[in-house]
């Protein structure tokens, strides 16, 4: 799977790219079946929200087949390689929950400030790959991005260790208010299988989740293979040291898993 031309500029001037249905719903059905067994564990990969939902899973490509098998699918490995020019590695992988009424706030920041601060990763030569694994609306919380806002390299962020059960370098609100008077504020929705793609050092946040409806999105960080972290401070789950190459499976391997 190759991006066109226009897609190409289109990330290079807005720093992400949406694909609607890029999943069909029997392979999302397989994903949604496994996030459920994936929190119903009893791991310290598995963060909970202080009301007691789950936040995030970490690690899932490592303990759960569904998971291994997504995270080397080539319809999201493929159009990372060509933008970055080379083989990449999970530097990151997440399952978001959100859950309905209950899920919190992700800041506003940037990943690949705190990969940089934290991991020391050398560059943004980094992307996050968003697969919805449930409709995503305007009520449940979505993603919101400053379009563009990749282009303004590593911006000033303070450590928050309080406001969530995640630490993240986070953006002040004047930062972020010069950057979105500027550029406007985009928050990508669709139905569940769809896919966003956006650059390592794109502005996003997302709001509570006040709906009834959860919000379940799986994150993928694929980093360029040269460009791997420097340094082990945070424990193995939060920031992969495994530097391999990801060998793209068959497109069908998610239909597979359960004829395995
Ligand atoms: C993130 O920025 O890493 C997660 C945001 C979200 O799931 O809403
Ligand atoms: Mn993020």
């Amino acid at each position: 799977m190759q991006l066109t031309a226009d897609q190409l500029i289109q990330f290079d001037e807005q720093g992400f790219l949406f694909f609607p249905d890029w999943f069909r719903p029997d392979e999302v059905s397989v994903l949604r079946r496994e996030a459920e067994r994936v929190y119903g564990l009893k791991r310290e990969e598995v963060v909970i929200e202080s009301s007691g939902v789950p936040r995030t899973a970490f690690a899932a490509h490592t303990y759960n087949e569904g998971f291994r098998r997504l995270g080397a699918h080539p319809r999201l490995i493929g159009p990372v390689v060509q933008i970055l020019g080379e083989d990449v590695y999970v530097h990151q992988f997440k399952i978001n929950a959100k859950a309905a009424f209950d899920g919190e706030v992700w800041q506003w920041h940037q990943d690949f400030g705190t990969w940089h601060r934290d991991d020391e990763m050398p560059e943004p030569r980094a992307m996050n790959i968003a697969v919805f694994l449930d409709d995503v609306t305007a009520a449940n919380g979505p993603l919101l991005f400053i379009p563009g806002s990749h282009k303004c390299g590593v911006l000033p962020a303070g450590h928050d260790v309080e406001t969530t059960s995640y630490p993240l370098w986070t953006l002040d609100r004047e930062t972020v208010g010069n950057l979105a008077d500027t550029a406007g504020i985009e928050a990508p929705t669709g139905k569940r299988g769809s896919v966003i793609m956006f650059h390592s050092n794109l502005v996003h946040a997302s709001p509570p989740n006040i709906s009834p409806f959860g919000r379940t999105i799986v994150y993928l960080s694929l980093c360029a293979v040269s460009n791997h972290i420097r340094r082990f401070k945070r424990t193995e789950w939060r920031a992969h040291r495994d530097f391999s190459a990801i060998q793209p499976l068959a497109d069908d391997c998610l239909q597979e898993l359960d004829r395995a």
